[in-house]
């Protein structure tokens, strides 16, 4: 339906008119057509190519109050129905404006209807679906952005629904696909995105021991993520941990240990004893019966009471009496899982690294960090053999951390993922990747903040995340990200985001960072973002032929996540309650 013609072509910058005044809905033929408006599109005719341009403004025209002048962008051009983005094709002054017809739509936003995931509409034609292809943004990393109740979750719910409802139909292995969620405030629990029969929830909790817990292999952990895991600095606690990791390389040998340990004590190396006598009381038996008497370097009283002072040659016989009493008495147990090893192979490395002379002031934090860190680990985790990436056999599995203190919190996500990382990295690729992991963090902000320590908790992190970003697409591991405050996501993860849902920010800065770093938009969307609604959103990346505003579906109340608005007054409002009721006090009756 011809509507108006091109007035200007200047580059890129396109003018037209309308030919009269439209109504907003037309009919011709028995087919519906949308009258133009701002951010809808309109077509143009070079030779057998419709050249596809998008309304960015209109005005009236100065000589003429009846006129009304267009603004147009060119985005791209469909030839034999195929659309293709790109200036190839420019309009020409005098041709004629067309309506965008049903058929035109379906080449912008529409291809394999069954591998599409239906997500919302068009937020300026409502009636238009808005449809997204499976290939082009599951296999990528997604950054959803947002402030607080733009409606983040509720997007990230539908993108993952749609996305299980493809699996589930196509009955899809777990270990071919499987989606992780880090839920870090518990709101993806119960039916959020799909039935509980169809996912794993794994609550953890800090508090108690969590019901289930994370099968972890210890072992496969780096000296780097030891490292992390103990907030080990690098000059001085470090080279304990790896001496610990090398003690752990052989057989447990407890004669050779014993032996140490009786040098120690003839040595009167204090600090040595009274560490494993303190922390490694559960593995080193016989050792409470000594002491070493202040002041004098060379002695020690035995259980009976008995000082022996090395000094005294004399007392050389004594000694060997000493040995078969005391000495002989000192007994050491096998420590029988990977982690109570390397609890008793780090101690016992600052246990050497004292009987070396070495003030133990800078070490000793170590040992304490170790012992809170295993109670925390034993809550959440269980040691197993089993690969992290057989963590359930369903295809999504929630991890909540609502429950954990915050270095669990922050230790967690950066681990699994890691360990799913390498896993996927071991994976035979020679026949192309046969397996995807699509690891989720709603409110990112909190873990992926850059840090000012270089190697700390936080700092190590953001390294993880950051080398997934940049390394995971050739071994199959995607990143979804949310957060309300891009501008505190490392840089390095935001720019290498392949696919943006960008719903309303008000913040500058938030704003600027996306300016700078999300490339597929350009100064007119941008302008928008503030004055969008909840639920609406700018979509960009390199899986959408130009950015598309969308309007994305409400998921329906069973499967929504915990994170509804608070209602005061009206149905279901915290006001309308009986318990919300005042209990009136009783009038003071001393009688
Ligand atoms: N597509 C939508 N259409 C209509 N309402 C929506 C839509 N998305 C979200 N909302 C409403 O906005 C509220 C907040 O949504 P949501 O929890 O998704 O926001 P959020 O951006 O994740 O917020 P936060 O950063 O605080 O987690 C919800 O109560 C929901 O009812
Ligand atoms: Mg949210």
């Amino acid at each position: 339906m011809i509507i108006g013609e091109i007035t200007s072509v200047y580059g890129i910058r396109v003018k037209g008119r309308f030919y009269e005044k439209l109504p907003p809905y037309m009919v011709k033929n028995s087919n519906v057509f949308l009258g133009p408006k701002i951010n809808s599109y309109v077509k143009t005719n070079v030779g057998l190519v419709s050249v596809v341009c998008q309304i960015t403004g209109e005005e009236v025209s100065v000589n003429d109050k009846n006129q009304k002048i267009l603004e147009l962008n060119v985005i791209g051009s469909i030839e034999k129905g195929l659309f293709s983005q790109g200036l190839r094709y420019l309009p020409l002054v005098g041709a004629k404006i067309r309506l965008f017809t049903e058929d035109d739509y379906k080449s912008l936003f529409v291809s394999n209807d069954s591998m599409n995931l239906n997500i919302g509409n068009d937020l300026f034609e409502p009636t238009r679906k808005i449809s997204i292809d499976l290939n082009s943004v599951i296999p990528t990393h997604i950054g959803i952005f947002g402030n607080t109740g733009s409606g983040k979750s509720n997007t990230l719910t539908k993108i993952l629904q749609e996305y299980l409802n493809i699996i589930e139909d196509k009955r899809i292995n777990s270990k071919i696909a499987q989606t992780l969620l880090f839920d870090l405030n518990n709101e993806y629990g119960d039916n959020a995105i799909t039935n509980l029969q169809n996912k794993e929830v794994i609550k953890l909790t800090t508090q108690t021991q969590s019901k289930k817990r994370i099968p972890i292999d210890y072992s496969k952990l780096s000296e780097d993520q030891l490292g992390v895991l103990l907030n080990a600095t690098k000059k001085t606690q470090m080279p304990i941990i790896k001496r610990a990791l090398r003690n752990m390389k052989g057989e447990f040998d407890s004669e050779q240990k014993i032996n140490s340990i009786r040098w120690a004590i003839i040595n009167c190396q204090k600090n040595a004893i009274y560490t494993i006598r303190n922390e490694l009381y559960k593995y080193i038996m016989g050792l409470e019966d000594f002491q070493f008497i202040s002041g004098r370097s060379n002695s020690f009283i035995d259980k009976s009471n008995t000082t022996v002072d090395f000094d005294n040659k004399k007392h050389f016989d004594f000694i060997n009496d000493i040995e078969h009493q005391s000495l002989e008495k000192i007994k050491v147990i096998e420590p029988k899982t990977w982690l109570e090893r390397f609890e008793f192979e780090l101690i016992y490395s600052v246990f050497q690294y004292a009987t070396h002379g070495n003030n133990l002031e800078f070490v000793k934090p170590l040992i304490t960090r170790l012992k809170n860190r295993i109670k925390d680990f034993n809550k959440i985790f269980n040691e197993s053999e089993n690969e992290i990436t057989s963590l359930s056999q369903k295809n999504i599995v929630v991890i909540q951390l609502g429950q954990v203190n915050q270095e669990i919190r922050e230790l967690v996500p950066s681990i699994i993922s890691d360990l799913i990382f390498d896993s996927m990295r071991k994976n035979d690729r020679s026949k192309g990747i046969k397996q995807i992991r699509n690891i989720v963090i709603d409110e990112a902000h909190n873990i992926l903040k850059p840090s000012k320590e270089s190697n700390d908790i936080a700092s190590n992190s953001v390294e993880v995340f950051e080398k997934i970003i940049k390394e995971g697409r050739k071994y199959g591991v995607f990143l979804i990200i949310s957060s309300q405050r891009p501008s505190d996501i490392s840089e390095t993860i935001t720019s290498q985001l392949h696919n943006y849902f960008i719903h309303k920010l008000v913040n500058k800065n938030d704003i600027k960072h996306i300016e700078k770093t999300v490339s597929f938009m350009d100064k007119r969307q941008i302008d928008m973002l503030s004055v969008l609604g909840p639920g609406e959103c700018i979509i960009s990346g390199t899986g959408f032929i130009f950015p598309m505003f969308a309007k994305i579906k409400i998921v329906d109340e069973v499967n929504e996540p915990l994170s509804r608005n608070v209602k005061l007054l009206g149905d279901e409002g915290i006001f309308s309650n009986k318990e919300s009721k005042k209990i009136e006090n009783k009038a003071f009756d001393p009688f």
